[in-house]
């Protein structure tokens, strides 16, 4: 059993805290988020994470896990501090790192014990020596033992817990072996590969990670609008590509693109590194090309199947988080079609499961809807953006009545286009060859 903090509360630090303390450990949760830290106390969740209230719940109960907002108390007995905190894209794409030196002098400052401190946040390569020094000159000429050790984290939202406790691999940089191994206890009880390495490559191999997987999905979306010329179906082609076991199912699901909290700025703080490190980033930039245009196909199909312009037009829009099973909104692709859309003059309308109460705050324009049929009532189009389970199985006779021009754009291939092609729809599915 070890004594942890964890520096930020948000989808990595709350998953990050609540696990270790479920694996035994005594965990204390650190925000300056007073809200956020009053709730998790009540037990109220900020956040909607699948299986999270219970784990809470549950190590609130056998005093494992404890939240707050107090420095002092947070590092007391802590031997390791996670620093989870946000890493925004900055000016340029730049990664903004201002959190992450407020949390490390905060460190400096607090602790009088040996201490790991542990970057959990996806940061820039070189951001753990940025933080040796920041920890060091922070303490001037009264020095502190510590130790700077990379882990980056790979779970997703929506299955953050199942992903953070069940890892494909655990990444651990250090320039001190022996640091690194500490931490690496603290994930021995997941039996999970284990890569000790040093902190520049730790820190790029979460960068490298992301930045695959959008590679993967905006190549798989090239590949779509390619099929929609030719009449090719996109979903088989991945099937067919899949079974090849160099290539794999995952990351092949066509669509309106990646959107989320990592993927749009980590690609971007990548090309950023690479730029300033005299490097010519042609493949990231393609990528992230591709990623904006497919939003932009959905709005030149509308406009073109809705006579040529936008301009009053109604369109309902499903799923307004940026993937299934959560309620984060950040970079979704619902919320830049919707932008797109308001632009040319469309009013828009809006569902989601989860994300409502941050749709009443990013999308103040839109009207937001009660379910899936008042959305789609008086729409000129329905665009799925989400593949909310919720979707699946719509009453779509009640849709094709309700809609004023039964358009349906299936951003997500979700629906049997041959069974709403026979209901009389005009449906768009991505690359199916239409
Ligand atoms: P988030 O924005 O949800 O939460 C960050 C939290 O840190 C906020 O609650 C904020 O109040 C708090 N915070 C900021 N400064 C602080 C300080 N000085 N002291 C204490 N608390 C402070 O962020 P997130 O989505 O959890 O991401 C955190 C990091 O993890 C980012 O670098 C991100 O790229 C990376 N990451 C995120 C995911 C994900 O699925 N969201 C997955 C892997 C890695
Ligand atoms: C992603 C990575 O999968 C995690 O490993 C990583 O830890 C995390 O980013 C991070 O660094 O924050 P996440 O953003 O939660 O996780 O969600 P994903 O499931 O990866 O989806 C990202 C976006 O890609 C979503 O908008 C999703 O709709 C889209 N996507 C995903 C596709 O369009 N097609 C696919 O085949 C898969």
């Amino acid at each position: 059993m070890s004594n942890i903090c964890v520096i930020g509360t948000g989808y990595v630090g709350l998953v990050t805290g609540v696990c270790f303390a479920d694996l035994g450990n005594q965990v204390f949760c650190l925000d300056i988020n007073k809200d956020r830290i009053d709730k998790l106390n009540q037990g109220i969740m900020p956040i909607y994470e699948p299986g999270l209230e219970e784990i809470v719940e549950r190590n609130i109960k056998s005093k494992r896990l404890f939240f707050t907002t107090d420095y002092e108390t947070a590092l007391k007995d802590a031997e390791i501090a996670f620093i989870a905190v946000g890493t925004p894209s900055g000016v340029d794409g730049e990664a903004d790192l201002q959190y992450v030196r407020n949390a490390a002098e905060t460190i400096a400052q607090v602790v009088d014990h040996p201490i790991i401190v542990v970057n959990k946040s996806t940061v820039p390569v070189g951001t753990g020596d940025w933080v040796a020094d920041i920890i060091s000159q922070t303490r001037d000429s009264k020095k502190l033992d510590f130790s700077v050790v990379s882990n980056p984290e790979f779970l997703r939202e929506g299955s953050a817990i199942g992903d953070f406790m069940n890892p494909d691999r655990v990444v651990l940089g250090s320039l001190e072996r022996e640091a690194a191994e500490k931490v690496s206890r603290l994930y021995e009880p997941l039996r999970a590969p284990i890569l000790i390495t040093d902190l520049r490559t730790a820190e790029m191999i979460k960068y490298a990670s992301n930045a695959f997987l959008a590679t993967r999905i905006s190549f798989i979306n090239e590949i779509a609008n390619i099929c929609d010329e030719l009449g090719a179906d996109v979903r088989e082609v991945a099937k067919g590509m899949g079974l090849d076991k160099r290539i794999g199912h995952s990351f092949l699901d066509a669509g309106l693109g990646w959107g989320g909290s990592c993927f749009p700025k980590d690609v971007k703080a990548l090309a950023h590194m690479a730029v300033l490190h005299n490097s010519q980033p042609q493949l990231l930039q393609a990528v992230m090309d591709i990623n904006r245009n497919q939003r932009r196909r959905v709005v030149y199909r509308l406009r073109k199947v809705l006579g040529g312009s936008l301009n009053g037009k109604v369109i309902g829009v499903l799923g307004l988080s940026f993937k299934p099973n959560t309620d984060d909104m950040r970079e979704a692709p619902g919320t830049e079609i919707i932008h797109l859309l308001l632009n040319e003059g469309a009013s828009v309308k809006g569902y989601d499961p989860q994300a409502m109460e941050n749709a009443a705050k990013e999308l103040p324009k839109i009207q937001l809807c009660d379910d899936p049929y008042q959305t789609a009532e008086g729409a000129d189009a329905l665009v799925l953006a989400t593949e909310w389970n919720e979707f699946k199985q719509l009453d779509f006779e009640k849709v094709y009545k309700l809609l004023r021009t039964p358009v349906l754009v299936d951003g997500r291939n979700l629906w049997d286009s041959q069974y709403l092609r026979g209901l009389g729809f005009t449906y768009f599915g991505i690359g199916q060859g239409n």
